[in-house]
């Protein structure tokens, strides 16, 4: 069976952490995966996480099963805190899931089973993964257009392209902080999208998984919120791996929102023989270290205070990187990238030049040019800088202003 198995093409992300550590250069620069790092270069614990952990220690007196659908406690609270104005069980349901990718993987599989035919719209520009995940639950992709290198403040392009999609179809929208490009709508906008799809029987399938990051963890969620209340059933794949830290937890949620009681406990029995058909039952650990959190108030406000901090320190990386940039010599608007939001934008560049900056520079950037700018540490921004000046592409920033 395995003889003659041609190699898989490797995964764009993951296998350039993987080249990252073998390379042995002390100068090297790593923009290339989406994980936060601290002005000292780690990739912190949060400290709420390592108080619920010590307490989790003490408390937990048994390791036995919990259930396909995870750890209620966390989805209720984790349900609560995002969406205040709606009752779990009765108007959404939730699965606990292997990150916000499982998510939105469960969220795929279930649209496959219930309609076959259905159409997912991406983003032009979008999550590399999200085409594996549309492929793996045998469903087809098409793309609606989303702007790499400028602010959206008018959806037009995206409605014009979304026009095709049929009833049934379903559109794949980042809830907050685009990845890879950094650009959500303005509010306007992201409401002008979601009124040209309502009442077409289309159904959103929300990626969430940064939550926290953009304006703020209320101000996120609310955002998310609003779409929800347009649809009578939308899905969100939430991740707990950036915005509580719990990147190798693999802890996420996949919610499904529903018109009645009914529905959405029929929806959540799927949800989990789905669950139970891949993997059975997802791992607790990360759960239950989140249930403590959400289910204490201090301890609360001290994960929420954290977050906001480093929210706060990649929108001074931002603006950093986006100054300095013009100060290089970059002769173009660079504020998409002060005012992005989340951890990462794209730089108008090239393959040649990526690789170029990587094996000669060492900087690793990520595919299409997607920088981790939540990775960027103060002493490498002018070299950064300069080495993505030298490597711009005007003709892949004009480009950017129509449809795919
Ligand atoms: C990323 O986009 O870098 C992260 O979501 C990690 C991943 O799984 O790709």
């Amino acid at each position: 069976m395995f003889a003659n198995v041609p190699p898989p093409a490797p995964d764009p992300i993951l296998s350039l952490s993987a080249a990252f550590r073998k390379d042995a250069r002390t100068d090297k620069v790593d923009l290339g995966v989406g994980v936060y790092r601290d002005v000292s270069g780690k990739t912190p614990i949060f400290g709420a996480v390592k108080s619920a952990e010590r307490g989790l220690l003490e408390s937990q007196t048994t390791k036995a099963y919990v259930g396909i659908q995870g750890n209620v406690g966390f989805l209720q609270s984790f349900g609560e805190l995002l969406f205040p104005e709606l009752a779990f069980a009765k108007d959404y349901t939730a699965v606990q899931t292997l990150g916000g990718t499982g998510g939105v993987r469960l969220a795929l599989d279930l649209v496959h089973l219930l309609t076959p035919n259905s159409t997912v719209w991406v983003p032009s520009s979008t999550w590399g993964n999200h085409y594996q995940l549309i492929k793996a639950s045998g469903l087809r992709a098409k793309t609606y257009n989303q702007q790499k290198y400028h602010s959206s403040t008018s959806a037009a392009l995206a409605i014009d392209d979304l026009a095709q999609a049929q009833s049934g179809d379903c559109v794949i929208f980042h809830g907050c902080c685009h990845n890879p490009t950094g650009i959500d709508y303005s509010e306007a906008a992201q409401d002008e999208l979601f009124a040209s799809l309502a009442g077409r029987g289309i159904v959103p399938i929300i990626d969430a998984a940064y939550i926290g990051f953009g304006a703020g963890f209320s101000a996120d969620a609310a955002r998310i919120a609003k779409i929800i209340r347009r649809f009578p059933e939308s899905f969100v794949a939430v991740s707990c791996s950036k915005n509580i830290g719990l990147y190798r937890e693999r802890l996420g949620a996949c919610f499904a929102f529903g018109e009645s009681k009914e529905l959405v406990t029929a929806v959540q029995g799927h949800l989990e023989s789905l669950a139970r058909g891949m993997y059975s039952m997802p791992a607790d650990h990360g759960a239950s270290v989140v249930e403590i959190i959400l289910k204490d108030h201090q301890l609360c406000e001290h994960w929420l205070s954290e977050l906001e901090a480093q929210r706060q320190h990649i929108k001074q990386s931002r603006a950093k990187l986006s100054d300095e940039i013009t100060k290089a010599g970059g002769d173009f608007d660079t504020s998409y990238i002060a005012n992005g939001n989340g951890m990462f934008c794209l730089f108008p560049m090239v393959d040649t030049s990526i690789s170029r900056l990587r094996e000669v520079e060492g900087i690793y950037i990520g595919p299409g040019g997607r920088l981790n700018i939540a990775a960027l540490a103060d002493a490498d921004v002018t070299r950064v800088a300069l080495g993505l000046t030298g490597s711009f592409d005007r003709g892949l920033l004009d480009s950017d202003l129509q449809s795919p």
